[in-house]
């Protein structure tokens, strides 16, 4: 490959064929397996999103009940895996702390062989059923709280807010706290979607697939943005002040948190989403003061940064959303990676059935012929 053909960041390089999902990036469409993310997120639920990625259509009814079966019956984690959590530096991140649990399920649950269908269903039944249960878990042991038990009478959001606050979300919460999961459940070829693949295409267990995926979220250029954005809001501080933070920030060439994406050039579909679901929310909250500066910064940003096609991206809305539903900023990313998990677990399957080990080129710019000098020899 010549110097000429580099791409940094493998920008419009396709790297694997895919039928899970897909991004209109000028029409601000989504699509998971054909279907609207917007009607995902306002009629379906976040385990019939699951089924419908890793699987490929809809389910019938019988067989969403028998999933939603499964995963209820999946969601607690072993002892050892809670003690595990509990020796994990409280002041360490929760998704960290997520990355090497999920790692360590691996050797809970031996599923080394990749060929059989039946353990690698049971792995995706496991992931999807167990994530929110170490992140709760985590999160409460951390403050020297007892964990909360999952509870099987409640579905999956449900249950995540319940074993965070140990009490029931209203109705308009849990419809929110799903639809958050429905939008971020899957995006295409990102990085930790990519990360995923690489890790699948060495035949890796699904547990080591998850936990390198999940590493790569981390990163405040992808899942770590969204609680970047409430730093920035606090930093900016008030309405009066976007509009001077913002052209002093452009001119610095700072990135603005919750802005811009590969893809799209017009708003991400999701924070139109999750902005109409956010006024639903507020409706029971309140409006608060960092949503109103937050609409005041993208309606200025508008302005200055619209026409390079930068817009809001998903991870401007979620932050604020979360934080009115009182989850810690430090939570964010995790709940990302609770709902990214089914996308990550689709590509994964995709991967191994037509699979060849990831080994791309290089461009080498280094010496060569280097004389080796003996240690004596050198200063
Ligand atoms: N604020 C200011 N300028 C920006 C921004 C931004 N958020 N995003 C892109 N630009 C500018 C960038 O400076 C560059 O300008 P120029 O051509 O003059 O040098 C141009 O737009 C292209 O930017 P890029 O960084 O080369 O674009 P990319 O496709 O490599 O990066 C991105 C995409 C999402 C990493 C980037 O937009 C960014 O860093 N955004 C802020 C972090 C963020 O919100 N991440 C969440 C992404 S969505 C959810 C997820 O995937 O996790």
């Amino acid at each position: 490959m010549s110097e000429q053909e580099l791409r940094p960041g493998l920008a419009d390089v396709p790297v694997a064929e895919s039928a899970i999902s897909f991004i209109d990036g000028k029409r601000a469409r989504l699509e998971y397996r054909g279907v609207a993310v917007e009607m995902l997120a306002r009629e379906s639920c976040f385990e019939e999103t699951c089924w419908l990625l890793v699987k490929g259509t809809l389910p019938t009814q019988r067989e969403l009940a028998s999933f939603d079966d499964q995963l209820r019956h999946h969601r607690r984690i072993k002892y050892k895996l809670k003690d595990l959590i509990k020796c994990l530096p409280e002041t360490g991140h929760p998704m960290d702390a997520l990355q090497a649990s999920v790692a360590a399920m691996g050797m809970f649950y031996p599923s080394r062989d990749v060929s059989n269908v039946q353990s690698n269903w049971e792995a995706v039944i496991r992931l999807i059923a167990k994530l929110p249960t170490v992140v709760a878990a985590f999160h409460r042991l951390r403050f020297g709280d007892e964990a909360i038990s999952p509870r099987d009478d409640l579905d999956h959001a449900a249950n995540f807010y319940w074993m965070l606050f140990e009490r029931e979300p209203s109705p308009a919460v849990r419809k929110v706290l799903d639809a958050c999961l429905i939008l971020h459940a899957e995006h295409t070829m990102n990085a930790s979607t990519f990360s995923g693949r690489v890790t699948a295409s060495t035949l890796a267990n699904p547990y080591t697939v998850i936990s390198s995926a999940i590493g790569t979220l981390t990163g405040p250029l992808h899942g770590g943005a969204n609680e970047e954005v409430l730093d920035m809001l606090d930093e900016i501080g008030s309405s009066e002040n976007v509009r001077r933070w913002l052209e002093d920030a452009v001119a610095g060439k700072k990135k603005i948190m919750g802005f811009g994406h590969r893809v799209y050039k017009v708003k991400d579909p999701r924070a139109t989403v999750l902005q109409e679901l956010a006024e639903h929310v507020f409706a029971e909250t309140s409006r608060p003061k960092l949503y109103e500066l937050a609409v005041e910064l993208e309606r200025v940003a508008a302005g200055i940064l619209g026409p390079k096609g930068i817009y809001p991206n998903v991870d401007f809305y979620s932050g604020i959303v979360y934080n009115a539903l009182g989850i810690p900023r430090d939570l964010f990313t995790p709940i990302f990676a609770i709902a990214r998990v089914a996308g990550w677990l689709a590509h994964w399957l995709e991967q191994l059935q037509n699979n060849r080990i990831f080994r791309p080129e290089q461009v080498y710019v280094g010496k060569h012929d280097v004389p080796y000098v003996p240690l004596e020899k050198r200063p």
